[in-house]
């Protein structure tokens, strides 16, 4: 699939875009290794479709150099466009064309006989769950089916490298677990995907790593388990058989463990929130306190052991949340923690 060496389908180097006075994209460095789906995290505002369309040959940097499977997105954009695709908040297919139609039509297009177009754009439908719709028009499809069939006619063409643009910004859960499946299809295909999500359990759902962008800047890359670290080990959850062991169980667990101790509203129940610090994984001090415990005479009727959510994991980096709640330029009149190495 890929030529070149390296192994990276995208490497950006201080990569910047502004609009006037706005630095849409301010220095972005990025290394998505191929074959992969690379996240990237960040609200509203922060600068991700301006990334993308970078990338994808549709708007020219203002400074820094950008290579997709090694090829320059500037001097060598012929080649680019050959080996990516892009879904997003962009009109690919026609709301007046039936679902059949639009495939048939973008596969004529790319090059394939009708036979050939009329099969992969059949085959497509059936795999996005869409065979029952193929013959409506697509402006009668509701979200979820919008989302899948603009998905479906951007891999007619099986890309190297598929641009997915916030993909599931606005669908219910059952259309977003539709199209997380879509996306685990194609990467297991081979094809690199780079999503642009607001949403913390989508990145942590599809990506491998994971980019966090704020206001034009990458504040952090890792791993999930890297960014998650950098916050907390995890927590344990447990519930006790009877409520008044309770503070004695706080007691056990504060002196035992490197945790903040709360009391759930359910009487029986406590979570200690694991320090990042502590030289035990969270399992082994689960472990230990669950030891501790019985030897304390407390009985445990369950546990869990969770890792931190990355939406504790953006707070902590950014200093304000995602805003997940407003429409608007959420990160606006916030100041930002510089300080935050990528
Ligand atoms: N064509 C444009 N003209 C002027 N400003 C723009 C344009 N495109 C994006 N911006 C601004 O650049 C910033 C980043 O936008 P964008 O890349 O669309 O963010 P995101 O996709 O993360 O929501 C925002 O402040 C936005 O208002
Ligand atoms: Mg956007």
């Amino acid at each position: 699939m890929s030529t070149h060496t390296s192994g990276l389908a995208i490497e950006t180097a201080g990569l910047v875009k502004t609009f006037g006075e706005t630095r849409a994209v301010d220095g972005v460095d990025l290394a998505v290794p191929a074959g992969t789906v690379y996240g990237v995290l960040g609200p509203n505002g922060a600068g991700k479709t301006t990334t993308v369309k970078m990338l994808a040959t549709l708007l020219r940097p203002d400074g820094g150099h950008a290579r997709v499977f090694g090829h320059d997105v500037v001097h060598e954009a012929d080649e680019v466009r050959g080996r990516v695709s892009l879904t997003g908040q962009y009109a690919s297919v026609d709301e007046d064309l039936t679902g059949t139609e639009n495939l048939v039509l973008l596969g004529r297009l790319l090059g394939h006989g009708k036979a050939a177009a009329r099969e992969r754009g059949d085959q497509l439908l059936a795999a996005f769950g869409l065979t029952d719709a193929a013959a409506k028009q697509v402006k009668h499809y509701s979200g979820g089916m919008r989302r899948r069939i603009d998905i479906a006619a951007s891999i007619l063409n099986t890309p190297d490298l598929l641009f997915l643009d916030e993909p599931t910004t606005g669908l219910d859960p059952r259309s977003r677990n539709q199209v997380w499946d879509i996306v685990r299809a194609v990467v297991a295909q081979g094809t690199t995907v780079l999503l642009t999500t607001q949403y913390l359990d989508e990145a942590d759902q599809l990506a491998s790593r994971i980019a966090v962008i704020d206001k034009g800047r990458v504040i952090a890359e890792g791993t999930k388990g890297e960014l998650k670290a950098s916050v907390g080990a995890g927590s344990v959850h447990l519930r006790l058989r009877d409520a008044e062991e309770r503070p004695e169980a706080e007691r056990v667990l504060r002196n035992l463990l490197v945790a903040e101790v709360q009391p759930e509203p359910d009487p029986v129940a406590l979570t200690a929130r694991l320090g990042a610090a502590a030289s035990d994984t969270a399992a082994d001090q689960a472990a230990k306190a669950l030891g501790e415990l019985a030897r304390a005479g407390i009985t445990v009727d369950s546990f869990s052991l969770g890792q931190p959510s990355l939406d504790e994991v953006f707070l902590a980096l950014t200093g304000h949340d995602t805003g997940q709640s407003t429409d608007g330029d959420s990160g606006t009149g916030t100041d930002k923690k510089d300080g935050v190495a990528a």
